[in-house]
């Protein structure tokens, strides 16, 4: 084959080279992220790439090294440096877990339980870099938003993202699950939403390299049997919600059913569970009792 000229044949390239590696997921949208890394060599919209457009040498070898990192397994994110997350767009880098879009669905449940509440007060915890926080803070700019993670780097991530997207409602402070809460929280707190590590430390060899080399392992797993810190969201939730306050956990399906067995231990009620097309994860939900 000739050398690749145009976007077309750049395009069905970097799909191939995608398709071959071993690094990324296996479900992964390559054709989509190999329009998305042209469009963003080309500084052109990714869906408004035209097929025969030539593609200048010096712009055609920054799209082929972008595609050669994806293929080595470095997260999207990474190479565009930034990700939309529930409209924002919010930069990103190496040493924090990398949002996923599969969480804008804890999000949009915790913006249906905070719906008709005046000036409420959300935590977020092991919130990362703080896309759940800093979204539902944007969403609901009377909110009182904390989120809480041991890691110093995603926190200065996610308070460097609020500082340049003016998003002043929020404070991400570092520290073991809820320690770090001021007590004046304790049964004041109208929604806490929650994303904790959850890979049960048996199945971290299994992650590709695009997870595995490139966010720190205490982002991934409990270094326990994947319900270890989801337990001390639950068991701890009850001292922190007010009364009629919510309990929203993103998990992945088959940790559900102990989710909801542990709310009830726990006194809180269990309110079922919310997924939406992809399947990917689902958002646990329990009610403090009125
Ligand atoms: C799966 S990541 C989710 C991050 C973020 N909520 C998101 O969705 O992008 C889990 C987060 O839990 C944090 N974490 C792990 N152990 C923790 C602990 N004992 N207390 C607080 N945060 C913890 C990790 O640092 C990581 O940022």
């Amino acid at each position: 084959m000739s050398e690749p000229r145009n976007v077309r044949d750049l395009l069905r390239l970097g799909e191939r080279v995608l398709d071959d590696s071993s690094h990324i997921f296996e479900d992964h949208d390559n054709a989509g992220s190999a329009r998305e890394l042209l469009g963003h060599v080309l500084k052109t919209d990714k869906g408004k790439l035209k097929q025969k457009r030539e593609v200048r040498p010096a712009q055609r070898d920054r799209y082929l090294a972008l595609i050669a990192r994806r293929a080595a397994g470095e997260p999207m994110p990474f190479l565009l440096g930034y990700i939309e997350f529930y409209g924002l767009e919010l930069k990103v880098k190496p040493g924090a877990f990398v949002p996923r879009p599969s969480s804008e669905l804890v999000v949009a449940q915790a913006l249906k339980r905070l719906r008709r509440r005046r000036s409420p007060t959300v935590v977020d915890v092991c919130t990362g870099a703080g896309p759940i926080a800093l979204a539902i803070a944007d969403e609901i700019p009377d909110a009182d938003v904390y989120g809480t993670d041991i890691l110093a780097e995603g926190l200065a991530q996610g308070r460097a993202n609020a500082r340049r997207l003016r998003i002043e409602n929020v404070k991400l402070k570092q520290g073991d699950m809820y320690g770090s809460l001021p007590q004046r929280l304790r049964g004041k707190v109208d929604v806490i939403t929650g994303h904790v590590p959850y890979v049960p430390a048996h199945e971290l060899d299994d992650l590709p390299a695009e997870v595995a080399e490139h966010e720190p392992t205490l982002t991934l797993t409990d270094s326990s049997d994947g319900t270890y810190l989801m337990e001390i969201a639950i068991r701890e939730a009850h001292d922190w919600l007010k009364p009629g306050g919510w309990l929203l956990l993103e998990m992945s399906e088959d940790f559900a059913p102990k989710a909801r067995r542990l709310f009830k231990r726990h006194g809180l009620m269990d309110r079922g569970v919310a997924s939406d097309n992809d399947g990917l994860s689902i958002v646990a939900e329990a009610q403090a009792p009125s």
